[in-house]
Protein backbone atom coordinates (compact mmCIF):
# COMPACT_ATOMS: atom_id res chain seq x y z
CA UNK A 1 0.00 0.00 0.00
CA UNK A 2 1.67 3.55 -1.17
CA UNK A 3 0.64 6.11 0.85
CA UNK A 4 1.54 9.96 0.31
CA UNK A 5 2.08 12.33 2.92
CA UNK A 6 2.05 15.89 2.03
CA UNK A 7 3.41 18.61 4.18
CA UNK A 8 5.80 16.27 5.79
CA UNK A 9 8.17 18.82 7.48
CA UNK A 10 5.24 19.31 9.85
CA UNK A 11 4.21 18.30 13.46
CA UNK A 12 1.97 15.31 12.18
CA UNK A 13 4.20 14.57 8.79
CA UNK A 14 7.10 14.21 11.03
CA UNK A 15 5.12 11.63 13.08
CA UNK A 16 4.31 9.71 9.95
CA UNK A 17 7.96 9.36 9.08
CA UNK A 18 8.48 8.30 12.88
CA UNK A 19 5.72 5.33 12.52
CA UNK A 20 6.88 4.43 9.35
CA UNK A 21 9.73 2.32 11.04
CA UNK A 22 6.62 0.74 12.78
CA UNK A 23 4.25 0.01 10.02
CA UNK A 24 6.34 -1.94 7.36
CA UNK A 25 3.16 -3.13 5.64
CA UNK A 26 3.07 0.84 4.08
CA UNK A 27 5.37 2.48 2.07
CA UNK A 28 5.15 5.81 2.94
CA UNK A 29 6.13 8.78 0.96
CA UNK A 30 7.10 12.11 2.00
CA UNK A 31 6.85 14.69 0.46
CA UNK A 32 7.10 18.67 1.30
CA UNK A 33 6.27 22.31 -0.26
CA UNK A 34 9.89 22.23 -1.96
CA UNK A 35 8.87 18.24 -3.20
CA UNK A 36 5.58 18.41 -3.80
CA UNK A 37 3.97 21.86 -3.66
CA UNK A 38 0.08 21.19 -3.24
CA UNK A 39 -1.08 24.71 -4.90
CA UNK A 40 0.07 23.31 -7.99
CA UNK A 41 -2.14 21.20 -9.62
CA UNK A 42 0.32 20.04 -12.63
CA UNK A 43 2.83 18.69 -10.30
CA UNK A 44 0.51 16.99 -8.39
CA UNK A 45 -1.16 15.35 -11.37
CA UNK A 46 2.27 14.53 -12.70
CA UNK A 47 3.81 12.78 -9.07
CA UNK A 48 0.58 10.75 -9.52
CA UNK A 49 1.37 9.99 -12.67
CA UNK A 50 4.87 8.95 -11.68
CA UNK A 51 4.00 7.44 -8.73
CA UNK A 52 1.04 4.64 -8.17
CA UNK A 53 -0.53 6.23 -4.97
CA UNK A 54 -3.79 4.03 -2.57
CA UNK A 55 -3.97 6.69 -0.17
CA UNK A 56 -3.28 10.50 0.57
CA UNK A 57 -2.81 12.14 3.88
CA UNK A 58 -3.15 15.99 3.28
CA UNK A 59 -0.89 17.18 6.25
CA UNK A 60 0.17 19.89 4.03
CA UNK A 61 -1.51 23.52 5.18
CA UNK A 62 -0.66 27.07 5.95
CA UNK A 63 -1.47 26.91 10.00
CA UNK A 64 -0.17 30.38 11.50
CA UNK A 65 -3.48 31.20 12.88
CA UNK A 66 -2.71 35.27 13.34
CA UNK A 67 -0.32 35.70 10.56
CA UNK A 68 -3.22 34.49 8.38
CA UNK A 69 -5.48 37.60 9.01
CA UNK A 70 -2.81 39.18 6.88
CA UNK A 71 -1.74 37.21 4.59
CA UNK A 72 -5.49 36.39 3.47
CA UNK A 73 -3.68 34.94 -0.16
CA UNK A 74 -1.41 32.86 0.76
CA UNK A 75 -3.60 30.93 3.18
CA UNK A 76 -6.22 30.81 0.69
CA UNK A 77 -3.87 28.94 -1.56
CA UNK A 78 -2.67 26.40 0.65
CA UNK A 79 -5.64 25.78 2.74
CA UNK A 80 -8.19 26.08 0.24
CA UNK A 81 -6.89 25.26 -3.53
CA UNK A 82 -4.55 22.79 -1.80
CA UNK A 83 -7.24 20.58 -0.69
CA UNK A 84 -9.29 21.26 -3.73
CA UNK A 85 -6.51 20.21 -6.22
CA UNK A 86 -5.56 16.96 -3.96
CA UNK A 87 -9.12 16.28 -4.24
CA UNK A 88 -9.72 16.56 -8.24
CA UNK A 89 -6.58 14.40 -8.63
CA UNK A 90 -7.10 11.71 -6.06
CA UNK A 91 -10.31 11.42 -8.21
CA UNK A 92 -8.68 11.08 -11.46
CA UNK A 93 -6.47 8.48 -10.08
CA UNK A 94 -8.97 6.57 -8.27
CA UNK A 95 -7.08 7.57 -5.01
CA UNK A 96 -8.39 7.96 -1.47
CA UNK A 97 -7.89 11.19 0.29
CA UNK A 98 -7.72 11.67 4.13
CA UNK A 99 -7.49 15.58 4.22
CA UNK A 100 -6.83 17.05 8.32
CA UNK A 101 -8.88 20.08 9.51
CA UNK A 102 -9.86 21.51 12.72
CA UNK A 103 -11.88 22.84 15.28
CA UNK A 104 -11.70 26.41 14.50
CA UNK A 105 -14.17 26.31 11.68
CA UNK A 106 -16.40 26.39 14.69
CA UNK A 107 -17.70 29.93 16.67
CA UNK A 108 -16.55 28.41 19.81
CA UNK A 109 -20.49 29.32 21.47
CA UNK A 110 -21.50 26.02 21.57
CA UNK A 111 -21.53 24.69 25.25
CA UNK A 112 -20.48 21.12 24.89
CA UNK A 113 -18.49 18.73 22.89
CA UNK A 114 -18.97 20.06 19.02
CA UNK A 115 -20.55 17.39 16.22
CA UNK A 116 -19.46 16.89 13.27
CA UNK A 117 -23.28 17.51 12.03
CA UNK A 118 -22.93 21.20 13.95
CA UNK A 119 -23.22 24.34 11.97
CA UNK A 120 -20.26 25.62 11.52
CA UNK A 121 -19.19 29.75 11.50
CA UNK A 122 -15.16 30.02 12.03
CA UNK A 123 -14.49 33.41 13.78
CA UNK A 124 -10.75 33.85 11.86
CA UNK A 125 -8.68 33.73 8.20
CA UNK A 126 -7.50 30.19 9.41
CA UNK A 127 -10.40 28.88 9.97
CA UNK A 128 -12.13 30.55 7.01
CA UNK A 129 -10.42 28.80 4.79
CA UNK A 130 -9.88 25.06 6.78
CA UNK A 131 -13.72 25.67 6.20
CA UNK A 132 -13.28 26.44 2.70
CA UNK A 133 -10.76 23.48 1.47
CA UNK A 134 -13.24 21.07 3.97
CA UNK A 135 -16.16 22.22 1.16
CA UNK A 136 -13.56 21.85 -1.67
CA UNK A 137 -12.73 18.19 -1.09
CA UNK A 138 -16.18 17.02 -0.18
CA UNK A 139 -17.17 18.56 -3.56
CA UNK A 140 -14.68 17.21 -5.80
CA UNK A 141 -14.20 13.42 -4.62
CA UNK A 142 -16.29 11.08 -3.52
CA UNK A 143 -13.60 8.97 -1.89
CA UNK A 144 -12.39 11.17 1.17
CA UNK A 145 -12.94 11.58 4.69
CA UNK A 146 -12.33 14.96 6.74
CA UNK A 147 -10.29 14.32 10.28
CA UNK A 148 -10.82 17.54 12.41
CA UNK A 149 -8.30 18.04 15.12
CA UNK A 150 -8.39 20.21 18.46
CA UNK A 151 -5.25 21.23 19.48
CA UNK A 152 -2.77 19.47 17.80
CA UNK A 153 1.27 18.69 19.93
CA UNK A 154 3.82 17.08 19.00
CA UNK A 155 7.33 15.42 20.24
CA UNK A 156 9.36 18.09 17.59
CA UNK A 157 10.86 20.25 19.63
CA UNK A 158 14.02 20.44 18.13
CA UNK A 159 12.87 20.98 14.86
CA UNK A 160 13.32 24.33 13.88
CA UNK A 161 10.56 24.89 11.37
CA UNK A 162 7.75 23.01 14.08
CA UNK A 163 5.47 25.14 15.87
CA UNK A 164 4.57 23.99 18.69
CA UNK A 165 2.90 24.31 22.42
CA UNK A 166 5.33 22.09 24.11
CA UNK A 167 8.09 23.84 22.32
CA UNK A 168 6.88 27.18 23.43
CA UNK A 169 6.94 26.86 27.25
CA UNK A 170 9.87 24.49 27.20
CA UNK A 171 11.41 27.42 25.68
CA UNK A 172 10.00 29.83 27.67
CA UNK A 173 11.30 28.07 30.97
CA UNK A 174 14.66 29.23 29.77
CA UNK A 175 14.45 32.41 29.33
CA UNK A 176 12.01 33.36 31.94
CA UNK A 177 10.36 32.96 35.96
CA UNK A 178 6.73 33.49 34.91
CA UNK A 179 4.46 33.45 32.12
CA UNK A 180 0.61 34.37 30.76
CA UNK A 181 -1.76 31.71 29.57
CA UNK A 182 -5.29 31.63 28.81
CA UNK A 183 -7.48 30.04 31.14
CA UNK A 184 -10.96 31.21 29.54
CA UNK A 185 -10.83 28.87 26.16
CA UNK A 186 -11.49 25.13 26.59
CA UNK A 187 -10.29 22.37 24.07
CA UNK A 188 -8.67 18.83 24.38
CA UNK A 189 -4.79 18.47 23.07
CA UNK A 190 -4.20 16.16 20.66
CA UNK A 191 -0.83 14.25 20.81
CA UNK A 192 0.32 14.04 17.29
CA UNK A 193 1.14 10.47 18.05
CA UNK A 194 -2.27 9.35 18.54
CA UNK A 195 -3.43 11.42 15.79
CA UNK A 196 -0.94 9.73 13.06
CA UNK A 197 -2.10 6.08 15.04
CA UNK A 198 -6.01 6.88 14.49
CA UNK A 199 -5.47 7.82 10.61
CA UNK A 200 -3.87 4.68 10.08
CA UNK A 201 -6.80 2.86 11.68
CA UNK A 202 -9.14 4.80 9.34
CA UNK A 203 -6.69 3.43 6.19
CA UNK A 204 -7.11 -0.29 7.74
CA UNK A 205 -11.07 0.02 8.43
CA UNK A 206 -12.00 2.07 5.40
CA UNK A 207 -15.17 0.65 3.77
CA UNK A 208 -17.49 2.09 0.80
CA UNK A 209 -19.23 4.15 3.31
CA UNK A 210 -16.30 6.89 2.64
CA UNK A 211 -17.66 6.70 -0.95
CA UNK A 212 -21.35 8.05 -0.15
CA UNK A 213 -21.81 11.90 -1.23
CA UNK A 214 -23.30 13.07 2.29
CA UNK A 215 -20.98 15.18 4.65
CA UNK A 216 -22.30 13.50 7.52
CA UNK A 217 -20.60 10.21 6.27
CA UNK A 218 -17.41 11.82 5.73
CA UNK A 219 -16.46 14.33 8.42
CA UNK A 220 -15.23 13.02 11.34
CA UNK A 221 -13.91 14.72 14.85
CA UNK A 222 -10.79 13.27 16.27
CA UNK A 223 -9.10 14.56 19.74
CA UNK A 224 -7.66 12.60 22.94
CA UNK A 225 -10.39 12.25 25.69
CA UNK A 226 -10.79 14.83 28.21
CA UNK A 227 -11.02 18.90 28.85
CA UNK A 228 -8.48 21.13 29.53
CA UNK A 229 -7.67 24.99 29.22
CA UNK A 230 -4.80 26.15 27.98
CA UNK A 231 -3.91 26.84 31.44
CA UNK A 232 -4.34 23.45 32.46
CA UNK A 233 -2.53 22.49 29.62
CA UNK A 234 0.62 24.43 30.24
CA UNK A 235 0.74 23.49 33.72
CA UNK A 236 0.25 19.70 33.02
CA UNK A 237 3.62 20.21 30.53
CA UNK A 238 5.88 22.20 33.36
CA UNK A 239 4.27 19.41 36.23
CA UNK A 240 5.16 16.85 33.45
CA UNK A 241 8.39 17.93 32.32
CA UNK A 242 9.86 18.53 35.75
CA UNK A 243 10.70 22.30 34.62
CA UNK A 244 10.28 25.91 37.02
CA UNK A 245 7.96 28.08 35.50
CA UNK A 246 5.01 29.42 37.05
CA UNK A 247 1.84 29.75 34.71
CA UNK A 248 -0.41 32.63 35.49
CA UNK A 249 -4.10 32.34 34.50
CA UNK A 250 -5.54 35.34 32.56
CA UNK A 251 -8.69 36.25 30.27
CA UNK A 252 -8.39 36.10 26.41
CA UNK A 253 -9.42 39.93 26.68
CA UNK A 254 -6.05 40.39 28.53
CA UNK A 255 -4.19 38.88 25.63
CA UNK A 256 -4.80 40.38 22.39
CA UNK A 257 -3.87 38.70 19.01
CA UNK A 258 -4.81 39.42 15.77
CA UNK A 259 -7.19 36.08 15.39
CA UNK A 260 -9.98 35.83 17.50
CA UNK A 261 -10.21 32.16 18.79
CA UNK A 262 -13.09 29.52 19.70
CA UNK A 263 -13.72 29.68 23.40
CA UNK A 264 -15.07 26.03 23.21
CA UNK A 265 -13.02 23.31 21.25
CA UNK A 266 -14.23 20.79 22.43
CA UNK A 267 -14.93 18.10 20.03
CA UNK A 268 -17.18 14.85 20.32
CA UNK A 269 -15.14 11.95 19.14
CA UNK A 270 -17.89 9.26 19.51
CA UNK A 271 -18.40 8.95 15.70
CA UNK A 272 -14.58 8.34 14.47
CA UNK A 273 -14.97 5.68 17.32
CA UNK A 274 -17.16 3.65 16.82
CA UNK A 275 -16.98 3.90 12.87
CA UNK A 276 -13.13 3.49 12.45
CA UNK A 277 -12.38 1.90 15.89
CA UNK A 278 -9.61 4.25 17.06
CA UNK A 279 -8.08 4.48 20.37
CA UNK A 280 -8.36 8.06 22.19
CA UNK A 281 -6.24 7.75 24.88
CA UNK A 282 -6.99 10.41 27.96
CA UNK A 283 -5.06 13.88 27.44
CA UNK A 284 -2.81 13.92 30.02
CA UNK A 285 -1.23 10.68 29.36
CA UNK A 286 -0.51 11.26 26.23
CA UNK A 287 1.11 14.03 26.87
CA UNK A 288 3.53 12.33 29.61
CA UNK A 289 3.83 9.73 27.01
CA UNK A 290 5.52 12.57 24.39
CA UNK A 291 7.56 14.53 27.59
CA UNK A 292 9.03 11.25 28.19
CA UNK A 293 10.24 10.77 24.32
CA UNK A 294 11.61 14.33 24.72
CA UNK A 295 13.31 13.56 27.72
CA UNK A 296 14.76 10.73 26.36
CA UNK A 297 15.13 12.31 22.91
CA UNK A 298 13.01 10.22 20.69
N1 LIG B 1 -1.29 22.85 14.84
C1 LIG B 1 -2.47 22.76 15.41
O1 LIG B 1 -2.67 23.14 16.57
C2 LIG B 1 -3.63 22.18 14.64
C3 LIG B 1 -4.85 22.05 15.28
C4 LIG B 1 -5.92 21.48 14.59
C5 LIG B 1 -5.76 21.08 13.28
N2 LIG B 1 -4.58 21.25 12.66
C6 LIG B 1 -4.46 20.80 11.27
O2 LIG B 1 -3.64 19.65 11.27
C7 LIG B 1 -2.87 19.59 10.06
C8 LIG B 1 -1.41 19.40 10.41
O3 LIG B 1 -1.01 20.50 11.25
P1 LIG B 1 0.50 20.66 11.71
O4 LIG B 1 0.48 21.33 13.05
O5 LIG B 1 1.23 19.39 11.50
O6 LIG B 1 0.96 21.75 10.65
P2 LIG B 1 2.44 22.31 10.39
O7 LIG B 1 3.37 21.81 11.44
O8 LIG B 1 2.31 23.78 10.17
O9 LIG B 1 2.82 21.58 9.03
C9 LIG B 1 2.21 21.90 7.81
C10 LIG B 1 3.25 21.65 6.73
O10 LIG B 1 2.66 21.96 5.46
C11 LIG B 1 3.68 22.59 4.68
N3 LIG B 1 3.13 23.34 3.57
C12 LIG B 1 2.75 24.64 3.53
N4 LIG B 1 2.37 24.98 2.29
C13 LIG B 1 2.50 23.87 1.52
C14 LIG B 1 2.27 23.59 0.16
N5 LIG B 1 1.84 24.54 -0.68
N6 LIG B 1 2.52 22.35 -0.31
C15 LIG B 1 2.98 21.38 0.52
N7 LIG B 1 3.24 21.59 1.83
C16 LIG B 1 2.99 22.82 2.33
C17 LIG B 1 4.38 23.47 5.68
O11 LIG B 1 5.63 23.91 5.21
P3 LIG B 1 6.18 25.36 5.68
O12 LIG B 1 6.20 25.33 7.19
O13 LIG B 1 7.52 25.40 5.04
O14 LIG B 1 5.22 26.39 5.15
C18 LIG B 1 4.49 22.53 6.87
O15 LIG B 1 5.65 21.72 6.78
C19 LIG B 1 -3.21 20.87 9.30
O16 LIG B 1 -4.23 20.60 8.39
C20 LIG B 1 -3.75 21.80 10.37
O17 LIG B 1 -4.64 22.74 9.82
C21 LIG B 1 -3.49 21.78 13.31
Amino acid sequence: MNVLITGASGQLGNEFKFISGIYKDYNFIFNDKDTLDITKVDEVRDFLNKNKIDFIINTAAYTAVDEAEKEYQLAQEVNVNGPKNLAIISKEFGTKLIHISTNYVFDGEKSGPYLEEDETDPLSVYGRTKREGEKEVLNNTDNAVIIRLSWLYSRWVNLEYCKNFIKTILKSAKQRKELNIVSDQLGTPVYAGDAAEAIIDIINNWDSKSKVKSEGNRVFHYSNSGVSSWYDFAEAIVEYAGIDLKINPIETKDYPVPAKRPKNGILSVSKIKKRFNVKVPYWRDSLKVCLKLIAENK
